[in-house]
Parts: structure tokens; sequence; C-alpha cells
């Protein structure tokens, strides 16, 4: 049987921090954050917004073109930022969008790997239980202390795709390359709300990574990097997601994989997946039959290459790509308050979709239409 990915859309922030503004403010030539790091812009999230409100807006509009909420029986969250400790974030995603209320939700968490992790467990889930639909959520919100040199790599948004049999955008084949190597690259302890890092470590540790999971895939497959059509990356910036694709798929270009990462910025668990969108978008090529290549890495770490082969019958649809065309730019000044404000409002803000977060009350979420 078939199983992979019947639809599939992201979303992120209404507001964005163009880089130049960060570089003149920082006192750093614009070239290194466009060249050297490969980033124009990245999205800033209002008080307002939380990894909550934009996985709703990415779900509401993967749903879209699935008639029928009762086949989905299972909702995993993938998140490396959530809000809380116990309750599972996914279960406001379930409130809000009126899914079953036998529908078994959980979260998931291995760094930017997770949504990878969902899918897998999501296709095994599927391939036992041939009616159900699974829905897979990856949103993450990206943030480092500012002024250090992770700074111009935060961003965030979330990606929704539903894992169900004979699906229409792409099938998810089983063979995969898995590699885990216990480093300190990237890490957030629970008391803090920025994550902590070594960016050489963790751009080595990525690109090693990489080398170890893809020659296993390709031991196993008994194929070459000349089989594969495109390759996706997780993309924590675009310059390491080059550096990557040089290393071992010369051949392919992947500029059109990079377009919505490079004005989005790290979008952690999302960002592979919101790869593979600006690809099905921007392509000129038919990509039907095609094989596409993927590489999922979570710091700490866990990575995969995986591979799917594009439905026959695959058609474009709309993946929620507008909201980029749609954006408003916050100044540096205004960025730097968000950021380090101990009391926001709430209420200043447009909203991504429906759903927006109103306050924290006796340190609940009030979300409300
Ligand atoms: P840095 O130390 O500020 O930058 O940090 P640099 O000095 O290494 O410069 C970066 C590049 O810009 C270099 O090119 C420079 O030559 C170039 P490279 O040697 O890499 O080819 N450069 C210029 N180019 C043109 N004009 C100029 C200029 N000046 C310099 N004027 C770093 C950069 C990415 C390390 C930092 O931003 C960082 O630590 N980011 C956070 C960590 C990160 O994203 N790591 C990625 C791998 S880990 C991962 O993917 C997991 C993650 O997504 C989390 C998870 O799994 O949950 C992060």
């Amino acid at each position: 049987m078939k199983v992979g990915i019947d639809a599939i859309a992201f979303s992120t922030s209404k507001y964005f921090l163009d880089l130049n503004a960060l570089a003149v403010n920082r006192n750093v030539d614009p070239k290194k954050y466009h060249v050297g790091i490969g980033q124009r812009k990245m999205s800033i999230f209002p008080p307002n917004e939380d990894i909550v409100t934009v996985a709703i807006d990415a779900a509401q509009k993967a749903l879209s073109s699935i008639g029928d909420l009762a086949s989905i029986d299972m909702l995993i969250f993938a998140t490396e930022s959530s809000f809380d400790l116990s309750k599972s974030t996914g279960i406001y995603v379930h409130h809000f969008l009126g899914l079953r209320e036998d529908c078994r939700v959980f979260d998931i968490k291995q760094a930017c790997y997770s949504a990878t992790a969902a899918l897998r467990l999501a296709q095994s889930y599927v391939s036992e239980n041939p009616s159900s639909k699974v829905l897979v959520i990856g949103s993450d919100i990206v943030r480092y202390s500012i002024g250090t040199p992770g700074e111009p790599t935060q961003g965030g948004g979330a990606v929704a795709f539903i894992v169900a049999q004979n699906p229409r955008i792409i099938e998810i084949e089983n063979c995969a390359g898995v590699h885990t190597n216990n480093v300190m690259d990237f890490w957030r302890p629970n008391y803090l709300d920025e994550a902590i890092f070594d960016g050489k470590l963790s751009a080595y540790s990525y690109l090693k990574s990489l080398d170890i999971s893809v020659n296993r895939y390709f031991e196993k497959t008994k194929q070459s990097p000349a089989d594969i059509d495109h390759v996706c990356f997780h993309t924590p910036f675009c310059k390491l997601t080059r550096k990557a694709n040089n290393q071992l798929f010369r051949k392919n270009s992947i500029e059109d994989t990079l377009i919505y990462n490079s004005l989005i910025g790290n979008s952690c668990s999302a960002s592979l997946y919101i790869c593979f969108i600006s690809l099905l978008d921007n392509i000129k090529e038919n990509l039907a039959r095609k094989k596409i290549g993927f590489f999922s890495y979570g710091a700490g770490s866990v990575s995969e290459f995986f591979s799917g082969i594009i439905s026959k019958n695959y058609t474009k649809s709309d993946f929620g790509a507008s909201i980029l065309n749609d954006r408003k730019e916050i100044s540096f000044q205004e960025y730097e308050t968000l950021y380090t404000s101990k009391s926001p409002i709430f209420h200043l803000y447009e909203n991504i979709g429906k759903i927006k977060l109103s306050k924290i009350e006796n340190h609940k979420r009030i979300y409300i239409l």
C-alpha cells in the first residue's frame, strides 16, 4: 500500500525584520547575512501569536482540501519550542479545528527532527489502519539571545500535513539512513526562553550527519545520488544548505527549495517541509513521478535521509504561500521591544488566521476567535 503526504500547507507570522536593518544596527556588513549566511528576512512573532495559532492556520489550510475531518483519528504535534512541559500543545489545535473527540493527540520532540519522527510514526499507523488519516504539525519559533551570532538565524513558522493511503502529493518510501550522536551543538534547558548553541560545532555536526545518513541510505538502497531528482534539506540558514548540497548532490539545483526559508528564517521542525513546499510552488518542471530526497536534522542529534516519489496525478494547489506577500515590516527598535518586553500588549498586532492568543491569566493561555 502507498502511504504518504496527501495535503500540505504552511504558515508564518505577518511580521518580519529585514536583515539589512539588523546588520546596520549590529554594525555588521549586510553581505555577511545575505551572502555569508544566505538569509534576507526573518519572521517575528507578536504577543498574540504563538506556535499554536500559527499551527492552526497551517492546519486549516491543509485540511481545506480534504472533505471529511472525521477520518483524522490522530494528531501529532512536533515542536521544540513548547511553552508547557506537561499538557500537549496539540490539544489546543485539536479543539479549535473541531476534530473528533476520540482522536489521539500528543506532542513529540527531538529538536528539528521531530516532524520527521512524526511522519514516520504516522506512516506506520496508516499502514496498519488504512482508513485512518493522521494530521502532523511541525511548529516552532526560534529565539537566540539578542546580539549573539545566532541572531540572524532566528525565525519561525508551522507546517501541517495529512498522512494517508494513496496520497495525492508524495508517497514516502520506507528505506532510510539514520544517524544518532550525542553532541552539545544546540539545546534549550527548561528554565530558558532562548536556545543555547555552539554554532561552528552545530554546522560541523549537521554536515557530518548528512554524510553518514546519506551514505547509509545509498548502501541500503544500492542507489546513488544520480537516482534522486531533487533534494530538500532541513535549513537553519540557506548557506549551510548550499554547502550540504555541494557536499553530496552537486548536480541538483536546490534554489527553488530555499526561496521561502530565506524570507522566514529557521522554523526548526517545519523547516524541511517548508523547503519541500517551496520546491512544489516554485519549480517549473512537472514533478509527477520524480524522486525527492529529504535530509532531516535535529540538533543533539538525530538525522535521517529518506525519499519519496511524487504521485503520478500530482497537481499544484494552494500551500499557503500568499501569507509571504501580505506581511508587514517591523523596525529594528520594535523588534528589540517585542523581544525584551515583560508585559506584552496582545491586541496591537494583526493575527495570522482566525485564532489569536488574547492573554495569559492564572498561567492559562486564553485563545479567542
Ligand atoms: P558567525 O560566527 O557570526 O559567522 O556565525 P561566521 O563568521 O562563521 O560567518 C558566516 C559566513 O559568512 C562565513 O562563510 C563567512 O566567511 C561569511 P563560510 O565560512 O561559512 O562559508 N562572511 C561574509 N560573506 C560575505 N560578505 C561578508 C562576510 N562576512 C562573513 N562581509 C552561524 C554564523 C551560522 C554559526 C551562527 O549564525 C549560528 O551559530 N547560528 C545558530 C546555530 C545554527 O543555526 N546551526 C546550524 C546547524 S544546527 C541545526 O541545524 C539545528 C537547529 O536548526 C536547531 C534544531 O535542531 O532544533 C539550529
